[in-house]
């Protein structure tokens, strides 16, 4: 009896430790546009959020005409899906600009999204930058901050 006793204090104890609602507890969701206020002058050479948007209407052409990932965002709201990038990478370069989107997570959770459609992706947005003469330099500062989105993006 007493056993049993010490077992259901045990259990008592455990369950209002600070142990059992940490085990329960979804991870928190990582903020999808972190700012950068030091990438500012990569900011700059991208043309600052107008040429953002510049630079998403080139992408969205690009990946409407590759056959990895045109399918999936021919069935988006494809002007939404490009003001959304730009307020989002405007932000994550330091600038004066609000991300009103959802998070990664939420965006991509209707989409099976794979390992190789996120670098298809990364390939295409590389392409749009170099044809808008970003220096490498300037792309790969963005990318770096882009890269650990692949946790929350890849859900297959
Ligand atoms: C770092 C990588 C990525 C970033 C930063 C990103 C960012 C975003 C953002 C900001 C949105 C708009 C969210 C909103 O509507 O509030 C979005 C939507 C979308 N993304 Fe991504 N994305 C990434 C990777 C990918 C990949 C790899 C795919 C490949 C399938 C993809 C497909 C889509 C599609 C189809 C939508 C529109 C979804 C809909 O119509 O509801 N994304 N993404």
């Amino acid at each position: 009896m007493t056993a049993y006793r010490n077992a259901l204090l045990l259990v008592a104890l455990l369950a209002s430790s600070s142990l059992a609602p940490l085990a329960a507890e979804p991870l928190p969701i990582p903020n999808p546009a972190p700012a950068h206020p030091e990438l500012r002058t990569v900011l700059e050479e991208f043309g600052g959020y107008e040429g953002l948007k510049l630079l998403m209407d080139d992408f969205m052409v690009i990946l409407l005409d590759d056959p990895r990932l045109g399918p999936v965002f021919e069935l988006s709201d494809q002007q939404r899906v490009k003001d959304m990038l730009a307020e989002q990478f405007c932000v994550i370069l330091g600038g004066d600009c609000t991300y009103t989107g959802m998070d990664m997570v939420e965006a991509h959770a209707g989409l099976e999204v794979r390992h190789a459609d996120f670098n298809a992706l990364v390939e295409n947005l590389q392409l749009a930058m170099d044809r808008r003469g970003i220096s490498t330099r300037a792309q790969n500062k963005l990318l770096a901050k882009l890269a650990p989105m692949h946790r929350e993006v890849i859900n297959r």
